[in-house]
């Protein structure tokens, strides 16, 4: 795995003339936000020794190179998903070239079903804190003392300080900025409402089928993360209805820019 994820970054520094310390994975319907980057230099996920293929509609699978908020970033447009059949390690594989490039900063965004009352389809929600119940954790196995501690700390794997600046951006700019607890599900299948209500008693806000693999990889590499859920569904008893792939694309597309917005002013004040 070490020399896979050498390889890896070793073909990236190659490509790119400067490696950023900020790293962008941009989720479902979230992919416009790669047209705010500038001076753009593309890297297909095809064309990336060891990466996996991202396979999911909605997900086109490149990284990108540029600039945003003034600071050079990478930005991966579609992600690993586990219920694609991608095993852990390579649902996190791109954190782990991260982390061999020197990221310090991750920046996580995904599409998720809302299940505090007081959210409404459309809203962006901070994420605080999450809960893992995906069935198999990505550091699962032998721990290479090179990539971080046999038991890391996850007492605030959302990083704090990165958290007040985006509460900060939100109330100076007038934008609605929810926050709470993420969970984190293999799906493919949206919840029934009794799974809903259930992720709801245990203390969830919001759930969805992402980021929680990629934060953990991303703790244990010592990043700072902040993350954001966009919430495109309702798993509120009295207002669930049927909900589509589709569903959540356009939700997520109109409060995409609101997102884009506050990720690009923190980026300019790291
Ligand atoms: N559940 C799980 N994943 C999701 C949801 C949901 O309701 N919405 C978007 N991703």
């Amino acid at each position: 795995m070490l020399k896979k994820i050498q390889e890896t970054a070793h073909f990236i520094k190659d490509k790119v003339e400067v490696i950023p310390n900020i790293a962008i994975i941009l989720g479902t319907g979230l992919g416009e936000l790669a047209h705010e980057i500038s001076d753009k230099k593309e890297i297909p996920y095809e064309q990336i020794p060891n990466f996996p293929l991202s396979t999911v509609e909605g997900h086109s699978g490149k990284l990108i190179f540029g600039k945003l908020g003034g600071k050079d970033v990478i930005a991966m447009q579609g992600r690993f998903h586990f219920y694609e059949g991608y095993n852990m390690k390579e649902v996190t594989f791109p954190i782990r070239v991260f982390q061999a490039l020197g990221i310090e900063y991750l920046f996580v965004s995904n599409a998720a079903g809302g299940m505090n009352g007081s959210f409404d389809i459309g809203d962006i929600m901070l994420i605080d804190d999450h809960i893992n119940l995906f069935p198999e954790h990505p550091l699962h196995g032998k721990n290479y003392k090179e990539l971080g501690v046999r038991f890391p700390d996850m007492s605030e794997a959302y990083n704090k300080e990165l958290r007040l600046m985006a509460m900060q951006v939100a109330k100076d700019n007038n934008i609605k900025l929810q926050h709470g607890v993420y969970i984190g599900t293999q799906g493919p299948t949206f919840e029934t409402p009794s799974e809903y209500n259930y992720f709801r008693i245990i203390g969830g806000d919001a759930v969805g089928m992402s980021t929680v693999p990629e934060v953990i990889v991303a703790n244990h590499a010592k990043m700072k993360v902040l993350a954001f859920s966009i919430i495109t569904d309702l798993g509120v008893i009295g207002k669930i209805v049927e909900c589509t792939h589709e569903d959540v694309q356009e939700a997520a597309k109109i409060a995409q820019p609101k997102m884009a917005f506050i990720m690009q002013e923190i980026i300019k004040k790291i």
